[in-house]
């Protein structure tokens, strides 16, 4: 984003030597649709509605704070990466970017994939009919318990992320009378350009076998042998939130590598190759995404490249996208409580959730917009924090946005692109009660996750 001041003038913003703001917008009321649901739009009468129903009949229905989810919008964007793949390759969505049971049958109607990556997910994907063979079970470390569910379920794939985790799931197929599909993530070397705690194709750090050293050679040598497993392709998973295909390219590269060294070295061709996730979304207008077919496309083109020359066939694609599909589709609506406003500094606007819904924020400096949305104003735009109601200074939901200089207690705003890893990674900090996350289509609003309550907080607390 950049970090030009707005022009001077009798604003808060004025003294601020540094910050992750830009010139305050044009027109605060205008809505831009590169970060808000597809269905979002500013009503005549001020109020912003999505789906057809308006914010404050939602704030009414289902309180605040509470995330509210275009179900046409995921449903068009799990279409779109399903059809840009083709028949030739499988989506698998992520689902650790938000998994409910109405979003699996979503997926499930729209022929999509799921990975899973916990026993919480995998009961979640099956109990809502997500055909087994359709899922892939993920994790760096999966407990005998869960990889015995997974197997005794038939996983379509598990995939395998240590020397530990080959013999351990060989052991429990076997002893199950199965032969378990499996994938080895390797880890290729690649920097992927993210932040560090979601960059995960270097080689230092907990996830996949490195490629260095030939421990991912080795890793094939012992799956192949094992009668429990059936070894069907290598994985690559480079990172997060990345818009540069570059790192895409020299992960392809890497892994075709190893799957040419296999051929050589055991007379195998692996049918499969899945390049994980990670693809960008658009959190401010200065994102710029690409689109599931140019990516469909550009991934393919680079993986055919790499066969065609290592003389291999072509193997099956998979890719893993979460926060691409499901990130746009949501915004988090909350009721402002307090505006302090501090002088020559900026404006300190306290919603009624916080981190316990957005830890993204706080985890890696992510950055979000947020507007009003119960009405417009023409008021002059004032250079505010959000901020939530929690113990802790760090509690920032959007670090530098700009609102309207007249915003009060009671109006609603919205913050966009919160449909991926906000209610995934809420928590209970503080004893807040986690929000519903509502979804929304053609006029009908339900909740498929209800607001936490009470009842939930102290039902757990058996002490
Ligand atoms: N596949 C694998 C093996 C993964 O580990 C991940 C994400 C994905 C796919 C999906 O990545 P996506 O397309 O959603 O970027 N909490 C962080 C993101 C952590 C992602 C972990 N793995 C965040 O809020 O940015």
């Amino acid at each position: 984003m950049s970090r030009s001041a707005h022009p001077a003038g009798p604003r808060h913003a004025d003294v601020l030597p540094e910050g992750h703001y830009s010139a305050p917008p044009a027109d605060l009321n205008a809505l831009d649709s590169k970060v808000w649901a597809r269905t979002v739009e500013r009503g005549e009468d001020g109020v912003v509605t999505v789906g057809g129903i308006s914010v404050t009949q939602l704030a009414e229905e289902y309180g605040t704070p509470a995330y509210v989810l275009d179900e046409a919008d995921f449903r068009a964007r799990a279409q779109a990466w399903r059809t840009a793949f083709g028949a030739d390759a499988d989506v698998f969505y992520a689902g650790k970017a938000f998994l409910s049971r109405a979003v699996v049958r979503w997926l499930h109607e729209e022929g999509l994939n799921l990975d899973v990556c916990s026993g919480g997910e995998l009961v979640t994907a099956l109990s809502a009919g997500m055909p087994a063979d359709r899922i892939a079970f993920h994790g760096n470390n999966k407990s005998p318990q869960e990889i015995e569910r997974a197997v005794r379920a038939d996983v379509g794939r598990i995939v395998l992320d240590s020397f530990q985790e080959i013999a351990r799931v060989a052991h429990i197929a076997q002893s199950l009378g199965k032969r378990q599909r499996v994938q080895i993530r390797i880890t290729v070397g690649v920097e992927a350009h993210t932040h560090e705690f979601i960059a995960t194709a270097h080689e230092d750090q907990k996830f996949g076998i490195p490629l260095a050293g030939g421990q991912a050679a080795e890793a094939v040598r012992r799956a192949l042998q094992l009668d429990g497993l059936e070894l069907i392709g290598i994985h690559s998973h480079i990172g997060s939130q990345i818009f540069d295909m570059s790192g895409f390219e020299v992960a392809a590269h890497r892994v075709v590598g190893l799957l040419k060294d296999i051929r050589d070295e055991h007379g195998v061709e692996l049918p499969e190759i899945d390049l994980g996730g990670g693809l960008g979304i658009a959190y401010t207008s200065d994102d710029d995404p690409r689109e599931p077919h140019e990516i469909a496309k550009s991934l393919t083109e680079i993986v055919t490249r790499e066969c065609e020359s290592a003389k291999l066939r072509t193997p099956r694609i998979s890719v893993e996208p979460g926060r691409a599909i499901v990130g746009p589709t949501a915004f988090t609506l909350y009721e402002v409580g307090t505006v302090k406003p501090l002088e020559g500094l900026r404006t300190y606007v306290s919603v009624d959730g916080g981190m316990s819904d957005n830890i993204r924020t706080a985890l890696y400096d992510a950055e979000y917009t947020v507007a009003l949305v119960s009405r417009t104003s023409d008021a002059e735009p004032m250079l505010a924090r959000v901020v939530g109601k929690h113990c802790e200074s760090g509690d920032i939901v959007v670090k530098d946005a700009f609102l309207p200089g007249d915003l009060a207690p009671g109006d609603l705003i919205a913050v966009p692109a919160t449909g991926a890893y906000c209610r995934s990674m809420a928590s209970n900090y503080n004893h807040a009660l986690r929000p519903p996350v509502v979804a929304v289509r053609e006029g009908e609003a339900r909740a498929i996750v209800r607001r936490e309550t009470e009842e939930d907080l102290l039902r757990l607390d058996v002490g």
